[in-house]
């Protein structure tokens, strides 16, 4: 699958091990930054990664920031892109299986790497289920802004 991977400089901490969980699962990685520990605002990097889920360049994504809200709030600007910040499997899991979500994050300021890479694996791994919840998701694109 191609994913995009972004970060601000509060998920720096776990940008290496969940990029090389992904990569070690087979997947292909569209980076879009940051690329070092310098400060960063996390919606430069959260838009900048929506717009490659929204575009189709790629199919999902994961985002870190210290907490995983920032960053997700700011993906969830982009039209067509549905993001959530999840802080253990379950909810990753479910976030794909209900809600169609279609960008994880989570924060490196609450989740370790083995966390972090659980979290990935229960999004990668579950499949919308559509039927009623593609109801309340069209129900949600009826909400006006
Ligand atoms: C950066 O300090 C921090 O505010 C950011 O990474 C994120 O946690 C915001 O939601």
């Amino acid at each position: 699958m191609k994913i995009v991977f972004g970060c601000d400089h509060a998920g720096y901490p776990l940008r290496d091990a969940v990029l090389k969980h992904l990569k070690d699962m087979g997947h292909e990685v569209v980076d879009v930054g940051c690329y070092t520990p310098d400060p960063v605002d996390y919606p430069v990097i959260g838009e900048k990664a929506a717009r490659k889920v929204a575009s189709g360049e790629c199919e999902l994504g994961v985002i870190v920031c210290g907490t995983g809200i920032g960053i997700s709030v700011a993906a969830n600007h982009v039209r067509g892109v549905r993001a959530a910040a999840c802080s253990e499997p379950y909810s990753a899991e479910m976030a794909r299986r209900h809600n169609n979500v279609n960008i994880i994050s989570f924060g490196a300021r609450v989740v370790g790497e083995g966390l972090a890479c659980a979290i990935v694996d229960a999004f990668l791994s579950a499949q919308f289920e559509g039927g009623r919840h593609a109801e309340r998701l069209a129900m949600i694109d009826h909400i006006l802004p």
